[in-house]
């Protein structure tokens, strides 16, 4: 058993309470391997923000559990041997599917799970997801869950349509689980592929497909609901056209990948929406840039010369999100 707070971690209690009272959200970036991480730890760094460090069952199986783990304590002393005094980084296991699976997160050192229910009968994931409140609460770590489905396809969970939640059920949900914040559907989804064409229409100044946007009439009844209670935006890529160019244009072949306009995470983040979760546009910069140096140098094999170069986007990447999307930048609680 390894408790969060001695590797240095901390979980999302407060910093959620600060975004909230702020209007701004704490980005939640997923990582699966090295460069993610130190690009993720670099860009909070430098821009002196809170981060969720997030890991999928997915991540787990790929890079293996304990590792990720080791990792994640290392990016604490890492933040600090850049010269943040006083990180505030959170350790999360995303879309928890079992109890026992979060379990396992919390035992190892987690600071905070997402046990997703959203797929189940509402009364079953109102059971499951009390039953990770009660064993995470014991340890202090936080827990969130999820009402309404997202389209796409969630790890295991998948679902053709939207469900979105019912801000009828979101006050019993929260009463009676215990869980310390929320994830609702109102119109975001995973991966690349978020929208149809036929769904959008073009902009006429830039010729870009734009999306229909977020159903914030749910996320305001959801927020008159439980005033004051942390909601989590999943599916929240936006999908940089420029990345999804250069893949194409270095032999990529990304048809018609849309994601969420950052005007509207924007807008979100101003919200009691307090996490925004983001994966695919991490990936994206990182193909991008491993694209262009396999194309522009045919040569090149040590893999430092084209993971370094992706390192470096995704990080530019995760600090442009901070700054222009979220608003995280100098939020964190010590900033000295
Ligand atoms: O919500 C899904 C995340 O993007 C994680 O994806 O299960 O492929 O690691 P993954
Ligand atoms: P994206 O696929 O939009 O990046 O969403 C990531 C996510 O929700 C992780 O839980
Ligand atoms: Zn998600």
């Amino acid at each position: 058993m390894v408790n969060y707070k001695d590797l240095g971690l901390v979980n999302t209690r407060e910093m959620f309470a600060r975004a909230i009272k702020g209007g701004y959200a704490i980005p939640a970036f997923n990582f699966n391997n090295m460069e993610q991480m130190q690009a993720i730890i670099k860009a909070a760094v430098e821009t002196k923000s809170p981060v969720i460090l997030q890991v999928s069952k997915g991540a787990r199986q790929y890079a293996n559990a304990t590792l990720l783990r080791y990792m994640a304590q290392g990016a604490v002393e890492y933040a600090k041997e850049l010269g943040c005094k006083h990180p505030e980084i959170v350790l999360h296991l995303d879309h928890g599917d079992t109890f026992e699976t979060c379990k396992s997160c919390i035992d190892s050192g987690f600071s905070s799970v997402m046990i997703d229910g959203s797929h189940l009968p509402y009364e079953e994931n109102v059971a499951l997801t009390k039953k990770v409140v009660d064993y995470a609460h014991q340890f202090d770590v936080t827990v969130e869950g999820e009402l309404g489905v997202l389209a796409g396809v969630e790890d295991e969970v998948s679902a053709e349509h939207h469900t979105y939640t019912n801000p009828e059920e979101v006050i019993d949900f929260a009463t009676r689980t215990g869980c310390d914040s929320l994830a609702i559907s109102i119109g975001t989804s995973h991966g690349a592929y978020k929208f149809k064409p036929e769904q959008c229409h073009v902009d006429p100044a830039t010729g870009r497909l734009v999306p229909p946007p977020l159903e914030f009439a749910v996320l305001d009844a959801v927020m008159e609901k439980l005033p004051g209670f942390p909601i989590v935006l999943h599916g929240s890529s936006s999908v940089p056209q420029e990345e999804v160019d250069t893949i194409n244009q270095f032999g990529g072949k990304l048809e018609a990948a849309i994601g969420i306009p950052e005007e509207q995470l924007r807008k979100a983040a101003k919200s009691a929406v307090c996490k925004i979760n983001i994966d695919s546009d991490s990936r994206l910069a990182m193909t991008a840039a491993v694209r262009k140096v396999f194309a522009e140098k045919p040569a090149e094999f040590d893999p430092r010369k084209y993971l370094g170069p992706a390192r470096d986007n995704m990080e530019k990447l995760y600090k442009h999100k901070i700054v222009n999307v979220l608003g995280s930048e100098n939020k964190l609680a010590q900033l000295d």
